[in-house]
């Protein structure tokens, strides 16, 4: 575990009430510095938008620049997916994604995702958390938005971005 960070909300959110200490915005172009991208296991880089601690959302950009996957997993939330470059699949199924398909993943299924070609880049709101099990579906790895929001920070921090980094996606 990195560093713990600490996030100044209210314990909840209410229409019309004002929260001056709250941040509703969060606005962010594309980073033109590379270091954004966080490398993932399985070959994928991970370029988070907004990270909601409020709800457990994730909303990243996912982005293979040569074959690679995410292996077995299944989700416990929702995943909506929309591909912007490339191409991608689910091992489990006979459809392939390209430019414009919209993915929406159930949750508790199991899949594994599969990039065959280089270069895919895809728009994902991950609606929670996702476990990596395997062949028995054994959960091998929990990952959720405090356990993204860790290894983005580690990463920031190993490759000079900077412990502060991180916080702009997080709300
Ligand atoms: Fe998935």
């Amino acid at each position: 575990m990195s560093g713990s960070i600490m996030i100044d909300r209210p314990a909840f959110a209410m229409p019309g009430v004002s929260h001056e200490y709250m941040t509703p915005e969060l606005v962010h172009d594309l980073p033109e510095d590379p270091r954004a991208w966080v490398p993932r296991p399985g070959g994928g880089e991970f370029l988070p938008r907004m990270f909601d601690t409020l709800t457990g959302v994730i909303v990243n950009l996912n982005r293979y620049r040569r074959p690679g996957m995410l292996g077995r997993h299944l989700h416990g939330s929702a995943v909506y997916a929309y591909t912007l470059e490339g191409s991608w699949r689910y091992a489990e199924h006979d459809w392939v994604a390209k430019p414009g398909s919209f993915v929406f993943e159930s949750p508790g299924e199991t899949h594994t995702l599969i990039v065959e070609q280089a270069t895919m880049v895809g728009f994902f709101v991950w609606m929670g958390g996702y476990q990596i099990v395997d062949e028995n579906d054994k959960i091998v790895k929990v990952e959720n938005v405090l356990s993204l929001i860790d290894a983005c920070d580690k990463h920031y921090r190993e490759c000079g971005l900077g412990p502060d980094y991180v916080r702009q996606f997080i709300r």
